[in-house]
């Protein structure tokens, strides 16, 4: 009996990890030392230069008005000045030629590691299970993921630097000014634990906010995203302004996130500035009385207020990064789900070659999304090689279902299924999806040209065989008579082709692939004569010798089946040829009579 795996959507929160989510980026960052490591030493550097700046401006200012007090020569102040602006104009210069290579190496390095995570996410979300996909919204699912990367891009390409950056400098500058006047220091310092516990307080307050703010957004995204998929039915129902209420609801819920999270960085905010400038008035202020008393020079003060303007700028814009730090917690926090969320198995032999021989044996089957609806009821039916089967029954009764259980999107609760009477699961998912091919009920293409659509079922194909699939798919013709022939683009998702083209194209994919059994989904939609007769043709040939499963809509497959099962919720109600089963007073005949087949 098959496990049924559930899968945890991406925004239930999940236990928290050994690691961090901090460490395990800079796991990122760190398959880039080469350049990453330069890159931060160069940042120190630049940062203790930066300090640089009030060191010789506090020369510059104080200097002149000690040495005159000294009564020293007007002319040699001048020189000594002249020297100092000199020196300090050097140092500006090597600090704009380092920081040039820095912040280059910092975008190449950050940009690199995102590369990475990017690259790893969409591997691992190409093999994530079927039952992953429906119980996201698509929309949701890449509008969350890439609102996560711009706040782990943001935080790479200049939180970081800019924490170093200023963490240096805060530190640098409280060392100057402890050395200009350690008494005045103290009486500043004595205002810095209040802030840092108003940074802790806050800040937990403001990352909560922002993750709601981020998700609130994401359901905004998907919105947009659902309405653009479907704008053909958006349109037809004129339901333009139920859309736009929808869009302006997702939106007002962000606002109304937002603006109470804007309550709390305000005051976050407000609370520093007071703390902050408040305090270094009132020690300016002190400073002042000491100047008057003689207990300071005007270098030691002019240095002090001019560090302590760096130091002050430096501890504002903390609270910025730590907030920053915090929503890029929450956004590594789900993308680390999205990349723990388990994938589809990788066992089982590889090289197994199909005989075309398919059964079911005892098969149960319900959606792990939706446990409490039994989709199928102890399937029983095996199909030799090369028959065609007809799969019939009213919408509902589990026929698509049974199309995804043989590609493996999901594994019976009980039973098995087999081929060539191995258990499909002794077989890797990649042999059995490798040869069989599935024409769907509605094609959908994918943005490219013809020649790409058709060469996705079997990548490196040759042009020429390309040309003979689609000429026994009936689909040559209409190409060629296109003025781009074959590189004509199909616009997205194949809108800018029939029903019947794209049908045909999906068919002549088919061919190229060569599967030994084929999935048919017939389109309910109908064709016109001449193009039902032209796609027709082309499923005869596909179909030929090869098993074949068809979902059937139209009465002129059923009767070309070799044999015909009935579905009725979830149970094969009858099965037999079509005269068989006219000649019995069943659901088969009901369906017919109907017109239902
Ligand atoms: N991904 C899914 N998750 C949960 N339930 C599903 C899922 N897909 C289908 N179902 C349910 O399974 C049942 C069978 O669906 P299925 O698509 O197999 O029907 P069908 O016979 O192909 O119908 P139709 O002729 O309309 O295509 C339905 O009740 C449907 O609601
Ligand atoms: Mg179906």
């Amino acid at each position: 009996m098959a496990r049924i795996v559930s899968h945890p959507r991406m925004s239930e929160p999940t236990p928290k990890k050994s690691i961090s989510s901090h460490r395990w980026i800079l796991g990122y960052l760190m398959r880039e030392k080469a350049i990453f490591f330069p890159s931060l030493a160069a940042l120190f550097f630049t940062a203790i230069l930066s300090l640089g700046f009030p060191y010789f401006l506090k020369e510059l200012v104080g200097n002149p008005s000690d040495a005159l007090k000294q009564q020293v020569d007007p002319a040699v102040i001048l020189a000594r000045s002249n020297q100092i602006v000199l020196q300090l104009a050097a140092v500006l210069a090597l600090q704009a030629f380092v920081a040039f290579f820095r912040v280059q190496g910092f975008i190449r390095s950050g940009e690199s590691a995102l590369n990475r995570l990017r690259r790893d996410l969409f591997d691992h979300l190409v093999r994530l299970p079927m039952s992953f996909f429906h119980e996201q919204r698509a929309g949701a699912l890449s509008n969350r993921v890439s609102a996560d990367l711009g706040v782990v891009r943001e935080t790479l390409l200049t939180t970081v630097p800019q924490a170093v950056r200023q963490t240096v400098i805060l530190l640098g500058g409280l060392t100057f000014i402890f050395i200009s006047s350690w008494k005045l220091s103290l009486i500043m310092l004595g205002s810095v634990p209040v802030v840092v516990l108003a940074i802790a307080f806050f800040g937990r307050k403001v990352r909560g906010y922002s993750k709601d703010a981020q998700d609130a957004l994401a359901e905004a995204g998907t919105v947009i995203e659902e309405t653009v998929q479907g704008i053909a039915d958006v349109k037809s129902y004129t339901n333009e302004p139920f859309e736009n209420t929808r869009y302006a609801m997702a939106l007002d819920r962000f606002l109304g996130v937002t603006k109470h999270g804007a309550k709390n960085r305000a005051a976050f905010l407000s609370f520093i500035i007071f703390a902050l400038f408040g305090t270094i008035s009132f020690v300016v202020w002190h400073g002042a009385r000491m100047l008057a008393t003689g207990e300071i020079t005007w270098t030691n003060f002019a240095s002090f207020i001019l560090f302590s303007i760096f130091v002050g700028a430096s501890l504002g814009s903390f609270p910025e990064i730590i907030s920053q730090f915090q929503q890029t917690a929450g956004a590594t926090e789900r993308l680390r789900e999205l990349l723990d969320a388990p994938a589809e198995r990788t066992d089982g032999d590889a090289d197994a070659k199909l005989g075309g021989y398919l059964s079911f044996v005892n098969v149960s089957f319900r959606y792990p999304s939706r446990p409490d609806v039994q989709v199928l009821r102890d399937l029983d039916f095996l199909i030799p090689p090369g028959r065609r089967v007809a799969l019939v029954g009213p919408s509902g009764a589990g026929k698509s279902t049974v199309f995804s259980l043989i590609l493996g999107f999901n594994s019976p609760e009980i039973g098995q299924v087999l081929f060539d009477n191995r258990p499909a699961s002794s077989l890797a998912l990649q042999a059995i999806r490798s040869q069989i091919a599935i024409v769907p009920q509605e094609v959908l293409l994918f943005g490219g040209t013809i020649r790409e659509n058709i060469e996705y079922g079997k990548p490196g194909a040759s042009l020429e065989d390309i040309q003979n699939a689609a000429r026994q798919a009936n689909a040559h013709e209409f190409i060629s008579a296109m003025p781009e022939g074959f590189e004509t683009l199909v616009g997205p998702r194949g809108t800018m082709l029939s029903g019947g083209q794209r049908q045909r194209i999906a068919i002549a994919r088919a061919i190229l692939a060569d599967p030994r059994i084929l999935l048919l989904d017939e389109a309910t939609s109908a064709l016109d004569s001449e193009s039902e007769r032209l796609v027709n043709e082309a499923l005869e040939r596909l179909m030929r010798g090869r098993t074949s499963l068809v979902i059937a809509h139209r009465l002129s497959t059923v009767r070309h089946a070799d044999s015909i099962l009935v579905f009725n919720q979830g149970r094969i109600v009858e099965n037999g040829s079509h005269d068989e089963l006219i000649a019995r007073d069943g659901t088969y005949r009901f369906l017919v009579e109907t017109q239902l087949v």
